[in-house]
């Protein structure tokens, strides 16, 4: 392709812009925060291993996990390009306890939820790892910014995405019209429009489960995953990265289904409702696919606090689809304890 047909981001963002009247730019200026994020963590994970930010940086985050550094690296530069905006007034992350307030912000449109970097375990492995956003608006940015504003449905979601940093660095989002990935060019420093309107294949032959867990996962995930290795298509394959991100990509284009279920000892699995499991839900829905909690849409789920973890089934259409069918009542039961 003749360079002057790439279609950069930047450029895209821009027509997309142009397409609706009532657009003011601010989203787009949103946008061009984490665009430029994504390429400052993309050039730190590129270096990881080289200096000296590999590693755990010594402090517990708010689940009770070590904190690697590049985790805190990733959250600081996250939230630095974001109150830079001028857009948003808050910023909710899982590296944060509580909400982060932008000051000077506090009447602005937008709410951004962070998950700097996810499959942090996998850094000082070189393994793909990625980061992940979703972006809300505010019901009334009149008032002063508080907690209660942040704990939105999924379906209010305005857009999503995630960057993958893997054997390329990708920015794939959405703002509920169709799914766009994009490349990152290492030489131009530009994300390019690889992937248009992404469709994740209505059926799949991959699987993705942490089976360590399977003694605890209960009778409907086990005789689903019983399913997932012995059915008359064959043995499914199995791939799982531990970085969602990695897998939930993969099985996009690919066609699969994760499952981060709920176990004996986390009867919400391990995942979290607003960092993780909405924005993945709403590109899902947006390529075609489909993502429960093992009852009914994540996107619908309330958010009772900001940090809530919950079970998650995603991926292509058929097989989530299968995958309830072997969720007994016994399992619901589990996901709601
Ligand atoms: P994070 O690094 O943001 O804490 O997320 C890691 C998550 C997710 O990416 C992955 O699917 C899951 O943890 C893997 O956990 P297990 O290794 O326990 O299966
Ligand atoms: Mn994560
Ligand atoms: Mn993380």
């Amino acid at each position: 392709m003749p360079q002057s047909e790439i279609t950069t981001l930047e450029q895209f963002i821009v027509d997309q812009q142009a397409l609706h009247a009532q657009a003011d730019g601010s989203l787009s200026r949103v946008f061009r925060a984490i665009e430029l994020a994504a390429k400052i963590v993309n050039r730190d994970v590129r270096k990881a291993g080289l200096i000296d930010i590999l590693g755990q940086d010594g402090s517990v985050n708010t689940h009770g996990e070590d904190q690697q550094k590049l985790d805190v690296l990733a959250n600081n530069i996250f939230i630095s390009a974001l109150s830079r905006t001028g857009e948003v007034s808050m910023i909710i992350s899982e590296e944060n306890e509580g909400v982060v307030y932008v000051e000077g912000c506090d009447h602005e449109k937008y709410i951004v939820a962070i998950d700097p970097l996810d499959g942090s375990s996998n850094i000082d492995v070189n393994v793909s790892i990625g980061s992940i956003f979703s972006i809300y608006k505010r019901q009334n940015a009149e008032q002063s910014p508080n907690l209660q504003e942040c704990l939105q449905t999924g379906n209010e979601q305005v857009a999503a995405g995630y960057v993958f940093y893997g054997s390329s660095t990708m920015l794939v989002y959405t703002t509920g019209q169709g799914v766009n990935g994009f490349t990152l060019d290492d030489a131009l420093q530009e994300f390019c429009l690889s992937h248009p309107n992404i469709q994740t294949p209505s059926n799949g032959k991959i699987f993705s489960v942490n089976e360590g867990n399977y003694n605890d996962f209960s009778e409907g995930v086990k005789s689903y995953i019983d399913y997932c290795k012995s059915n008359e298509a064959g043995p499914y394959k199995a791939r799982y990265i531990g970085s969602m991100i990695a897998d939930f990509h993969l099985n996009l284009l690919k066609g699969g289904v994760f499952v981060d279920p709920g176990t004996t000892g986390s009867p919400s699995g391990k995942l979290r409702l607003m960092y993780e499991c909405n924005p993945m839900a709403f590109l899902a829905e947006q390529a075609g696919g489909k993502a429960t909690y093992g009852e009914g849409s994540i996107m619908e789920l309330q958010p009772k606090e900001l940090h809530q973890r919950c079970p998650l089934f995603i991926g292509s259409a058929n097989m989530v689809d299968l995958a309830m069918h072997y969720i007994s009542e016994e399992d619901t039961a589990i996901i709601n304890r």
